[in-house]
């Protein structure tokens, strides 16, 4: 058995025979850099997720910072987001000088809590970005009506849920804003590195637009300071052919949970699916006793496994200068301390997956 964490070589085989004639005429085409295929792209995620506007961009960690710099956060604005993420969401948040204030996470979903958010509102307070971690969605109505009520904005970060939902709207559908990235090892993966930024205002889609590319809305005419980030061709037409296949790779995700959940129930805390949620289980993250064991014991058995995150942001030497030490988010920290996702993609098989439990079950016993 070959366990891979995210079988790449598995998917691009099932997508082979569309992507290699296209990526072919890309290249004979000339249009390396926007052109036709960006714009199939963005009109074809911009109806699956059910928004105005789709705008393409670098990668994920520019699509927060271009959507914060549409927003006009600037030094001394403060941004809540959770501690419990990828560092790219609050980095972008210190790159534009602003500050991130943490709330810490919901001990079931491991979303923001929205029961904790209001304490953290300030008159400085300018937006909330939620993230979907591992493919859920945070609570959407209750953070829009807290962002609504203080006339905050907020910024879903969607980076690991293209295509979940929540009570039946897809993610990325329910803020001011939205961004994705398309690593390529996320559900929805490029071939390299992709973003995109998803709204329903034409003056933020207008915004970000022109931010991308070098703040100009004409050639050599800067309106603002913006940035150089932009969808390659060759990523769109990959990106559009995926888009095809991702309804039908996120239920077989849903599956292999299912069937990972049935074997673990008894083991560890299994992933919690809230009933307002189509998770599409980006990660399927494990919480066990001992995990740094486990994990060890995983790889003496050739199964890969990753932390998703083994320190909350607040903790990070890059967030030191905050002073927030230990205990500042319980929640966050104890979860850090016990999580471990396990090899999850479209095309893991059930002897994998039942191997991998059994191994599992066997270091407990
Ligand atoms: C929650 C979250 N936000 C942002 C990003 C940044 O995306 P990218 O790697 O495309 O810059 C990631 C990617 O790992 C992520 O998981």
């Amino acid at each position: 058995m070959n366990i891979q964490m995210v079988d790449m070589k598995k998917m691009y085989e099932e997508i082979r025979s569309r992507v290699e004639p296209k990526v072919s005429e890309v290249l004979s085409g000339g249009y390396y850099i926007g052109g036709p295929e960006v714009k199939a792209f963005e009109e074809k995620a911009a109806a699956y997720i059910g928004v105005k506007h789709a705008i393409g961009c670098a990668n994920g960690t520019d699509a927060l910072q271009i959507a914060m710099m549409a927003l006009d956060i600037k030094p001394g604005d403060e941004i809540i987001t959770t501690p419990f993420t990828f560092i790219a969401t609050a980095e972008t948040i210190r790159i534009l000088g602003a500050t991130s204030v943490f709330v810490d996470i919901d001990p079931e979903t491991y979303n923001i809590d929205p029961e904790k958010i209001e304490a953290a509102i300030t008159p400085k307070t300018k937006a909330i970005i939620p993230v979907h971690l591992y493919g859920q969605a945070a609570d959407m109505d209750r953070i829009n009506a807290i962002a609504k009520k203080h006339g905050i904005a907020v910024i879903e970060d969607n980076a690991q849920g293209f295509g979940a939902k929540y009570k039946g709207r897809m993610l990325g559908s329910m803020s001011d804003i939205a961004t994705v990235s398309f690593y390529p090892a996320k559900n929805l993966g490029a071939a390299g590195d992709g973003g995109l930024m998803l709204t329903n205002s034409d003056e933020l889609a207008a915004k970000v637009r022109m931010i991308a590319n070098h703040g100009q809305n004409e050639r050599y005419k800067h309106h603002v300071l913006g940035v150089n980030s932009r969808l390659d061709a060759i990523q769109a037409a990959i990106l559009n052919i995926k888009l095809d296949f991702l309804d039908q790779w996120n239920e077989k995700r849903r599956q292999a949970a299912a069937r990972y959940k049935k074997n673990l129930e008894s083991t560890a805390i299994i992933p919690f699916e809230h009933p307002d949620s189509y998770h599409i289980y980006h990660q399927f993250s494990i919480q066990v006793k001992s995990r740094d064991d486990l994990q060890r014991y995983l790889t003496d058995n050739k199964i890969p496994s990753a932390i998703h995150y083994p320190i909350p942001l607040h903790l990070q030497h890059a967030f030191a200068d905050m002073g927030l030490g230990k205990g500042s988010f319980p929640t966050a920290e104890k979860v850090a301390e016990g999580i471990i996702s396990l090899p999850m993609h479209p095309h893991i098989t059930n002897e994998e997956i039942d191997y991998i439990s059994d191994k599992i079950k066997e270091f407990y016993n």
